[in-house]
């Protein structure tokens, strides 16, 4: 496994790499995993997905200050590189590694670029997170620029970003295949996430309430009115005062604009956003 630090160091690898497949006479794909770190194994699945897919995978891992909207939460993010590095390493040697500090990613401007993303960014996370996703999509930009991927690789378990995301690389003409992939889930059907790591064991207990109202929804879609199911999540969460419910939304699965009726033809998916203590989670979960 090589770790690189410096964008430098990378790019001269991958245009190495890149040059001596040009040689042969062969097309290099490149799959890239961008993580905050604090794996778990939905990055883990990622990886693994990327690496049937490609001739390299490169994983970065950097907490990227741009999209924090609270310091607190940013100050708090769990940062575990010790142990990122020998998961990535039980899986294969043969990946490559960028963990770069925040002046190789920002040199002195640590500031994010403002994006418009049509819409998107406006709705549910955009509402509770502001500059969240200009956070993202400048973070997202310059590591396309620095790793030129092929594929890039996220989880559904954050699907306003993977629709941003694809919204970014369109607008933005960016060369590159976005790829979302399924959630992975606890045994108690909590959804995988860094922020796990967080909460206490009885947090984590609880907090299996959000995949529980996201299932009680999805088995309710077709016999309930999206105006009922809004009650009933209400008040499961009401009954457990461990835990606060932010949002609940069912939303067009492609606008994410806000469902008040169903209409035909179209995906839905309900989504939630609830604190236990100072730890915000947020899942989803396709309901037609
Ligand atoms: O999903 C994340 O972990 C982050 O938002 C990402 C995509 C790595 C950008 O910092």
């Amino acid at each position: 496994m090589v770790i690189h630090t410096t964008k430098e160091t990378l790019t001269q690898a991958l245009s190495l790499k890149r040059n001596n497949a040009r040689k042969a006479g062969k097309n290099y794909k490149i799959g890239f995993v961008p993580t905050m770190g604090a794996l778990h194994e939905g990055h883990l699945s990622l990886v693994l997905k990327a690496l049937e897919e490609n001739d390299v995978v490169v994983v970065s891992i950097f907490v990227n200050p741009t999209q924090f909207n609270n310091s607190n939460d940013l100050e708090k993010y769990p940062r575990t590189p010790e142990k990122d590095l020998s998961l990535l390493e039980g899986i294969t040697k043969d990946l490559i590694i960028y963990l770069p500090q925040v002046f190789d990613i920002y040199g002195d401007d640590v500031a994010s670029k403002q994006y418009d993303f049509e819409g998107l960014e406006f709705e549910m996370e955009g509402k509770h997170r502001k500059g969240h996703f200009d956070g993202v999509g400048t973070v997202l930009t310059k590591f396309f620029q620095i790793v030129e991927p092929t594929k890039a690789y996220f989880g559904e378990k954050d699907f306003q970003q993977l629709q941003i995301v694809k919204k970014l690389v369109a607008v933005n003409k960016i060369p590159v295949e976005i790829v979302g992939c399924p959630i992975l889930r606890e045994e108690n059907g909590l959804a995988m996430s860094s922020r796990n790591a967080r909460l206490t064991k009885q947090q984590f207990e609880e907090a299996s309430l959000i995949y529980k109202s996201l299932t009680e929804v999805r088995e309710k879609f077709d016999s309930h009115s999206i105006a009922d199911l809004n009650k009933i999540v209400a008040e499961r969460f009401l009954q457990n005062e461990d835990i606060q419910l932010e949002y609940f939304e069912i939303a067009n699965e492609d606008t994410l604009k806000t469902a008040l009726e169903k209409a035909n033809a179209t995906k839905y998916r309900a989504f939630i956003a609830a604190f236990l203590g100072e730890v915000r989670l947020i899942d989803n979960m396709p309901l037609n």
